[in-house]
């Protein structure tokens, strides 16, 4: 099957020294590539700014902000099977960048933002039989948020990730996961390395992708 992952944060420009980002670390999403590539499935990861090692025989496009994903993913997703939106894009961008750094003499105090594009929203009229996975990342009311965007965003299933606990979510080696899928139906997964995690939900993946 054709796999595209997203994976990691973006970056949303203030001026040439400054950004607006989150903690993602992208490990989920090239955990994910790298299980989905041992199953000898083809694998388009889109990847934010990330430090780690490209899995070997991934097709990599980089990219930085909410917008470059967007651009991406639009363009890629009529190529793949399965779509997994692991990557923490920001939700708000400067409703300005300045080609100059900013200085802070001739600032104002507040920052001006404005939304990006929510992706899985704007893709939804191309899922056709394709597989849409996205992950809630949470720090509270972990579940009901996951059912609640999940039919927002007409997602086949969502992986809710409490990052509030220090063993789950940004920057660690381990995930405690629950699976949410339509109609309330929810598997909660142990306390599992990402490694893990990424070929459960491959494993899962492989059992309702349309062949
Ligand atoms: N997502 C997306 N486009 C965005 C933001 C998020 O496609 N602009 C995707 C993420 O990749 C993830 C899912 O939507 O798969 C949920 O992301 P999350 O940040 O948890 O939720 P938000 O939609 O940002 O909602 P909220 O602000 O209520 O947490």
């Amino acid at each position: 099957m054709k796999m595209l992952v997203t994976a990691g944060p973006t970056r949303e420009a203030l001026d040439p020294v400054r950004f607006i980002s989150n903690r993602s670390t992208g490990r989920m999403g090239y955990a994910i590539a790298r299980a989905a590539l041992g199953r000898g499935h083809e694998v388009k990861l889109i990847s934010g700014p990330v430090t780690l090692p490209i899995p070997a025989g991934a097709d990599v496009v980089d990219v930085v902000s909410a917008a470059d994903m967007l651009a991406a993913v639009t363009d890629c997703v009529p190529w793949c099977d399965v779509l997994v939106m692991s990557a923490a894009v920001a939700d708000w961008r400067p409703s300005e960048t300045s080609d100059r750094k900013l200085k802070k003499d001739r600032m104002t105090d507040v920052l001006e933002l404005e939304r990006t594009t929510d992706i899985l929203r704007a893709i939804r009229a191309l899922k056709g039989g394709r597989l849409f996975i996205g992950f809630a990342a949470e720090t509270e009311d972990l579940l009901a948020q996951a059912h609640r965007k999940l039919k927002e965003k007409g997602l086949d299933a969502i992986v809710a990730n409490d990052v509030s606990r220090s063993d789950s979510g940004f920057a660690v080696e381990t995930n405690q996961v629950t699976l949410v899928m339509p109609n309330g139906q929810q598997e909660q997964w142990d306390l599992l390395s990402k490694d893990d995690v990424a070929t459960r939900l491959v494993t899962w993946i492989e059992h309702h992708v349309a062949q």
